[in-house]
Parts: C-alpha cells; structure tokens; sequence
C-alpha cells in the first residue's frame, strides 16, 4: 500500500504569489499521477486554502478532480469546515454533518483515521473532550488492521522554528497524545502545518511531519535550483516493516518502486 501525502497548498486567489501556489499544487498532483506504481490514496493534510473561502476551494476542488488515485481532505487552521465540507461532500467520504471533519477509511490493509485538530480564528490546534471520544470511537469501530492517523497539527514538539508547540496549551497537546496511545494498532502518525519536515514520535510511535507543498511558504534553506520544486511524502506501508517514507521532489524522475 502507497499513500501519498500532500499538505499545506494554501490556495490563494489574490495574494501576490498565488499563481505560484496554483501551479505547485497542479504540478505535485501531476507528479503524483506519473509515479510507478500509482499511489493507492492520497491524504491532503489540511490548510487546502489560504482564506477559507468557496472560490478558494472550487480552485483546489478542480486541481484535485485531475489525481488519479482517490483524494481525502482534512481541515487545516487556515480551512473552514462549513466551506470546505461545501466543497468536497459530493466526494462522499465526509458523512453526515456534525460539525468536526473527522472520519476512517477502510478501503485499504492500513486502517486510515484522519482528526479534526481546527481551533477557528487561531493558528494554534485545539482537541477537545469531544473530540477525543469520537477518535476513541473511530479507533475501537475498527479491524484488527494498523491503524495510520492524520493531523493536521503536529502531536510532538517539533524543536526547530520558533515556537515548538502546535496546539494552544501542552495539555491538549497531551490529552491528543494519550488518544494516539489508546490502541497497540495505532502505528504511524502523518502531519502538516509547520512548513518544513520534521520527524518525532508518540511513545513508541513515529510521526512525520511533511513540508508544504506551497513552495513561497515553505520554511528551511534549499538550493536555488530547488526553490519552485514543492515536496511531498509517499508512505509505503509493508505488513512486515511498517511504513518507510520516501520524500519525493517534484520534477525529478520518478523512482521505481
Ligand atoms: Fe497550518
């Protein structure tokens, strides 16, 4: 099983940069489809657009109509939930509107959970008691399968960049921690939202956090030649092994696999 990971595309339709943004998102997508073998699924995680707003969304709705595997989507601090579930409910996979965005797919060996970290107005991630009852549910609704789960905040310290902390107290930091540790089949925690890769871990579970796509926000030094080349993660997952995560340059050949 391969997922593609895609985070952080931004899409802005009157910034300064916004053609750039546009172009990274189409071009990653293009990458993605030309690889071999394809991607089973790809997970955007979160902050699709830059202002939450419908046309922002209808912009990135048609760059994603072009993947040729299946697309999931979760919210980002940037997002709104009432305009992005406008935008991708005829997809289907939502469900019933019950204020979170937060769901399992289980079309796949690797029981995939994506969490809905959104605190509307701040950059910070919140995860409320709520939210934490219905992740439990989603955990314990399962298989026996792994179990890789999706945030859009990261839930580790990740000490590079100024502020090393996500979500806005290290007690909802910790509470999300514990969720993660509810079941021996949670394996992998994938992340977005800091910009620049990073890895850690919960306990005895890795997490990753991978770069945005958007390459004018992207934080870190890279060569000249790199600079317009957005970045993404392929996770390949081995019942064997677990997930080994490959970074992919856009614009290069893709690798065999
Ligand atoms: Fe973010």
């Amino acid at each position: 099983m391969i997922i593609a990971q895609i985070s952080d595309t931004h899409i802005a339709l009157d910034t300064p940069d916004a053609d750039r943004r546009i172009q990274d998102f189409a071009q990653t997508i293009a990458d993605i489809n030309a690889l071999q073998p394809h991607p089973d699924v790809i997970i955007h995680t979160g902050d699709i657009v830059h202002n939450g707003r419908q046309d922002e969304y209808a912009q990135a709705v048609s760059i994603m109509a072009k993947a040729r595997a299946p697309v999931y989507v979760m919210v980002g601090n940037k997002d709104d939930r009432a305009n992005l579930r406008e935008a991708f409910s005829p997809c289907g996979y939502l469900g019933a509107n019950s204020g979170f965005i937060d769901y399992a797919i289980d079309d796949y060996p690797v029981r995939l959970i994506v969490l809905d970290t959104l605190n509307p107005g701040s950059n910070k991630g919140d995860f409320c008691r709520e939210r934490i009852n219905r992740f439990i549910d989603l955990i314990d609704a399962g298989s026996s399968k792994p179990i890789a789960v999706f945030t859009h905040h990261p839930p580790f310290e990740v000490s590079v960049g100024p502020d090393p902390f996500h979500f806005e107290t290290p007690d909802i930091m910790s509470e999300l921690r514990r969720a993660l540790q509810h079941s021996d089949r949670v394996v992998a925690i994938f992340s977005g939202h800091v910009h620049r890769a990073a890895s850690g871990h919960v306990e005895r579970i890795p997490a990753t956090v991978m770069p945005c796509i958007a390459t004018t926000l992207r934080k870190g030094d890279y060569p000249v030649g790199m600079k317009i080349r957005p970045i993404y993660h392929l996770h390949r997952f081995d019942p064997a092994w677990g997930f080994v995560t490959e970074t992919r340059i856009v614009g290069t050949r893709p690798s065999a696999a």
